[in-house]
């Protein structure tokens, strides 16, 4: 099964994908950390997407939709792919299509996670993750079980992202708003949105994102 889960940055993609990979096995391919690790390497895409993503814009289209294609590569073909932060324009709605028929597999939903703006910039602000293993917790809504140490793989080590301030969030907010909502009447021209409350506390939203993968 290959789905999307889109929504305005803090919407809760990146939390209900890694839940969707522990449960079902599936991959998650989250370009938003495919450019990060490119920028602590270092690497050529990495020196071109720094400041874009500092600024809370977006990078280019060639670059993201190479990086899925490489992703998309290194799976096995039966493994499911969640697609996390991607696609988020018109443009990249159809890189994923080829991408997609190219390797013979298809796109089965896209769920959307509808989201209260206000409630994002909380969300984000709060936001932190495990430096080692990459779980993500909030400092008020995920916090880990004992303070200080991380659930997955007990480090103590966390950290913050450069663009989870409030000035940048709200430029990743009019962004989503001029070029990625724009895409979700593509997918709803055939039939495979499902739309699902993203303010519902998080085994909620888990739940009803299992449900229609499994409908
Ligand atoms: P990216 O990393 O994709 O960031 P984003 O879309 O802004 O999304 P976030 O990761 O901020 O939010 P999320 O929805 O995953 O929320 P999360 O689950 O963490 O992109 C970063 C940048 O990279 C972009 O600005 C752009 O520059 C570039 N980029 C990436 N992809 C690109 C592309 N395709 N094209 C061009 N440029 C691209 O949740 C947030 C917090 O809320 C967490 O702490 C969580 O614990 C908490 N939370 C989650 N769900 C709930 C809930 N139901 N109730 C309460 N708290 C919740």
């Amino acid at each position: 099964m290959n789905i999307i889960l889109l929504g305005p940055p803090g919407a809760g993609k990146g939390t209900q994908a890694q839940r969707l990979v522990e449960k079902f096995g599936m991959r998650q391919l989250s370009t938003g950390d495919m450019l990060r690790a490119a920028v602590k390497a270092g690497t050529p895409v990495g020196l071109q997407a720094k400041a874009v993503m500092e600024r809370g814009e977006l990078v280019s289209d060639e670059i993201v939709s190479a990086l899925i294609g490489e992703e998309l590569d290194a799976m096995g073909p039966d493994t499911g792919a969640i697609f996390d932060g991607y696609p988020r324009t018109a443009a990249q709605v159809e890189s994923l299509d080829k991408l997609l028929a190219d390797r013979g597999r298809t796109l089965d939903h896209v769920i959307e996670l509808e989201v209260d703006e206000d409630a994002l910039v909380e969300r984000i602000c709060g936001r932190f993750t495990c430096a080692n293993c990459g779980k993500g917790y909030h400092d008020k809504f995920e916090q880990p079980k004992q303070p200080g140490v991380c659930d997955k793989c007990g480090s103590t080590e966390f950290k913050r992202r450069p663009d989870d301030n409030e000035e940048t969030v709200r430029t990743r907010m009019a962004e989503y708003r001029a070029k990625t909502a724009p895409i979700l009447p593509i997918y709803d021209a055939r039939g495979i949105v499902t739309r699902v409350n993203g303010m519902a506390d998080i085994d909620h939203v888990t739940a009803a994102i299992e449900r229609t993968m499994a409908g």
